[in-house]
Order: C-alpha cells, then structure tokens, then sequence
C-alpha cells in the first residue's frame, strides 16, 4: 500500500525532530500515567506479541516487556527510536510512521498506541493499518486528549491567552473528512468506521504531579504544537505567558509546593 503523506504529517514531524530528550525529561511522564490502563485494555500479559506504535522514549513498551510480552516498538521520529532502544527493555524498535507500517497481516496479538493517533494526519487509515497488522480478535488500545480539557491540562493554554499571544493555525490541519469529535463516542464511532469490532471508549482522569519548573520547561523547549508556539512568540509575549503561568500555577500548588494538576484522557479499544 503506498499512502501519501499529508501535510499535517509533515508539520507533525518537524515539531517531533529531535525532541526526544525534552519530551522524556516533561510530558513523558504525564503520558505515563494511562500505560497500566492501556496495556490492561490491550490484554497485555506474558507472551503476548505487542506492538507500540509511536513508543517515543519506549515508556508502554517497557512496561509491557516487564509483564512478559514480546514487544516490538516504532516511532516516526529517529530521536524517541534513539532513547527506546537505550531503555535497557528486550524491545525491538525502529522508524516508521503511520499509516503505513512494515509488517506482515496479522503479526500482533495486541497493538497499543499511546497519545499518538492525535498526531497523524489520517486517523482512520492508521487504524486501518492497526488493524491489519493484528491477528483476528487481537486488541487494538489507545489513548488521545479529549477536546474537553482538564483543569490542569488547561493552564499553558490560558497563560497564552491572557498574554494576548498569536496563536496560529496548525500550518496544514487536518482534511474535514479525516477529523472526528475528539469525545468518548466520536472515538468509539472512528474505529468501528475503520472496520474494527467492540468498539468502546471511556475517559481517564487523574492528578499529574510537577513542580512549576518542570511543567513550564515542556512548552519552553518547545515541545508539542503548544510548545512551538509558545517559542514562536516575540521575547516580550514569551515573557508574559511565563507571568500569566506563574500566576495561574499557584492554584495548583499544594503546600510543598508542587503543582497537582488534573488530567483526564480518552483510553479505547476495540477488536479486529
Ligand atoms: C505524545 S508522544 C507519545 C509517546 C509515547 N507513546 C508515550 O506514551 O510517551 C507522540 C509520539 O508519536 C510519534 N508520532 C507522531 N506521528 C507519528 C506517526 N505518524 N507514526 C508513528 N509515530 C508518530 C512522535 O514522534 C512521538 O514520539
């Protein structure tokens, strides 16, 4: 199958270039938080053949190593392929990119895909592909942001309003006919339209835990769309988003003075 590849893939890959560090050292560990639901979804157990598609630094991959799967990862940018293969975890991980990957029908008794379907310009034909390449009634489990976001998941987005910051639109969004309702059934409803059976989907909710520090060094090092346009502003704006964001941080900080940030995340599954 030759898939072309969309401009929001495009963009999607320069934001990602060379991004593995940062990401590791910030939102890697909030996305940490839905992996035991996730491979729980996936029926991920001992010997399970389980592919991770968009692994990043390798976190569902090597938490499924340790229940026992056989895990095979991949990552569509070569610095998260760089950190995996260093996560010490008996995981095969190479470069590929969805919608298209470089196995065989039916490889997989499991595939989990954690925060990355919200990142490739055709949703439905990366499930198509997910679905090709796990065997009749393997799981297919993931996750993405909801469009309803969390109290804490909201406040970079509020500092960068208050500071009156441009933001610009995602240089090549998504074609109307590949988007769908970022919801509990419109994610339901994009599966079973990628031919997949079962279907179901349920919202996660928990409390991240950072020091302001942390959480602010993400969008500074330009991590995410988010954090590309936070970079993409003029030093004066970048200042007062950083203001507006200590500002707002202090609601979230308890009296040891981290931040508790709620979260919440769409987890689906459903069956070839
Ligand atoms: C938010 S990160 C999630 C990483 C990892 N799953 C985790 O739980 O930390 C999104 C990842 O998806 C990867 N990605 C983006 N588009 C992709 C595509 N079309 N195919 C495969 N990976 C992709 C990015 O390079 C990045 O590593």
């Amino acid at each position: 199958m030759l898939v072309a590849v969309t401009g929001f893939d495009e963009s999607e890959r320069r934001i990602w270039a060379g991004r593995a560090a940062a990401y590791a050292g910030t939102f890697a560990k909030l996305c940490a938080h839905t992996v035991p639901w996730l491979l729980d979804a996936a029926e991920v157990g001992p010997d399970v053949r389980v592919l991770d598609v968009g692994t990043g630094p390798g976190t569902v991959a090597v938490a499924a190593c340790a229940r026992g799967a056989r895990v095979t990862a991949v990552d569509a940018e070569p610095s998260m392929v760089e950190l995996a293969r260093r996560s010490g975890a008996a995981v095969e991980v190479q470069v590929a990119a969805l919608p298209e990957l470089p196995f065989g029908d039916g490889e997989f008794d499991a595939v989990v895909c954690n925060f990355v379907l919200n990142h490739v310009g055709q949703p439905r034909a990366a499930l198509t592909e997910l679905r090709r390449v796990v065997r009749t009634d393997g799981w297919i489990a993931l996750t993405i942001w909801p469009s309803a976001a969390a109290a804490g998941q909201a406040l970079l987005g509020r500092a960068i309003q208050a500071a009156g910051a441009v933001r610009p639109a995602h240089p090549s969004p998504l074609a109307p006919e590949d988007d769908f309702p970022r919801d509990e059934s419109g994610l339901t409803d994009l599966l079973s339209s990628a031919g997949l059976r079962n279907a179901a989907c349920e919202t996660l909710r928990w409390d991240h835990r950072a020091s302001a520090e942390e959480w602010w060094s993400g969008p500074e090092a330009g991590v995410a769309f988010t954090g590309q346009l936070v970079q993409s502003q003029t030093p004066r704006t970048r200042a007062a988003i950083k203001n507006y964001f200590d500002t707002f941080s202090v609601e979230f900080a308890d009296a040891d003075g981290l931040l508790t940030l709620p979260h919440a995340a769409l987890l689906a599954r459903a069956r070839r």
